[in-house]
């Protein structure tokens, strides 16, 4: 039967994806997004479709909430697939404020304009974990959240209460995804995701800098990958009302080896040296950096019903890609204003 599918934003790194892998031409697609950080230019080839509708809007803000609740009451989807949020280290740090609130406003918004029967799918994040040192780290690790007053978690702050949020409503059937470093070719460097800035800064001829002492170990998926293994939870048996891990638990490296990887991937295809690595130790001492020294997700429960879960592309290939995008295509950035 022919479904109408909500996935909020949509416009982002892996909702334009989740839109790709999950489009037909049975169902309808209501595509939410305010393009603070997603880019028309990802979905420009669906605003084509008849069954797939645009619907601009900033959920959680505090202006026009009503419309927004109104709007949001219309569209009466089949199923939901949240995953509009502020991303990236530059936003959470300047408008902390706002990366709590919004994410709580716009799970309270979207539960009270559905109805309960409505499966709600939502993207949640591996920063909840915090600074939990356990590792790997599976679905029931306990959250070591930093201090609320610093700004730099706030986006796990927001996440934990929105997952709480959902957890505790009224809706029969949510799923939690908590998603570990997703990147793709079209992330946007100056949102401050590590991998493209890395990318940008050698292509420029500038130094990588890398945030703190560059020993914190991180390990990266890539986009394609990561919707695959949602859409094949979302369809496998795996009980609803639950969290579950998605990401790779192969691709491990520090961020210091990780510079120097981008470093001599972009020299081997745009000739010269590598660009020099600079360390930022301010930024750790002032507290910007969380300091988790490691993070690797335990895929045990998710690999239970996604048997490749955490065999995706391979660190070099990511990279690669990430390269050969940013050396085709103007960055897309996120001031770029979308008509
Ligand atoms: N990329 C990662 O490494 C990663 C890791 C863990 C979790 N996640 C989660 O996955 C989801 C998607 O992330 P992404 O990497 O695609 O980021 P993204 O920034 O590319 O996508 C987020 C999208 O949401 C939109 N958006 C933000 N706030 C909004 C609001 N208030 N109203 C409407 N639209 C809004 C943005 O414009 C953007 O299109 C997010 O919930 C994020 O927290 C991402």
């Amino acid at each position: 039967m022919a479904k109408r599918i909500l996935i909020t934003g949509a416009a982002g790194l892996i909702g334009a994806e989740l839109l790709k892998q999950l489009y037909t031409e049975e169902d309808s697609f209501l595509l939410v997004d305010d393009f603070s950080t997603g880019n028309r230019k990802r979905i420009n080839w669906a605003l084509e479709q008849e069954n797939v509708k645009l619907v601009p809007m900033i959920l959680g803000g505090r202006a026009g909430s009503e419309s927004v609740q109104r709007t949001l009451t219309e569209i009466r989807p089949d199923i939901v697939y949240h995953l509009a949020a502020p991303v990236g280290v530059q936003t959470v740090l300047s408008r902390p404020q706002i990366v709590v609130t919004s994410q709580l406003a716009a799970m309270l918004q979207l539960l009270s304009s559905i109805s309960k029967n409505v499966p709600f799918v939502y993207t949640s994040t591996s920063e909840v974990y915090g600074r939990n040192p356990k590792s790997p780290l599976s679905e029931d690790t306990e959250s070591h959240i930093g201090s609320p007053t610093n700004p730099r978690w706030s986006y796990a702050i927001g996440k934990l209460a929105a997952e709480a949020v959902l957890a505790h409503s009224n809706q029969q059937r949510y799923l939690i995804l908590r998603l570990f470093n997703t990147t793709g070719p079209s992330q946007d460097p100056t949102t401050g995701m590590v991998i493209p800035r890395f990318v940008r800064s050698a292509l420029d001829g500038k130094p990588i800098e890398v945030h703190g002492n560059g020993q914190q170990v991180r390990c990266f998926s890539y986009v394609s990958d990561v919707v695959r293994w949602m859409v094949e939870l979302i369809h496998s048996q795996a009980p609803w009302n639950n969290v579950y891990n998605v990401g790779s638990d192969k691709n491990l490296i520090t961020i210091h080896q990780l510079a120097l990887r981008v470093a001599r991937q972009v020299a081997d295809k745009i000739g010269g040296d590598d660009v020099p690595i600079q360390f930022d130790s301010d930024y750790w001492r002032e507290g910007k950096d969380a300091k988790i020294s490691i993070r690797s997700p335990d895929l045990m429960k998710t690999r239970k019903y996604v048997p490749d879960v955490g065999d995706g592309m391979d660190l070099y290939d990511i990279i690669e890609e990430v390269i050969t995008f940013q050396m085709l295509e103007e960055p897309w950035t996120v001031s770029e204003l979308v008509s």
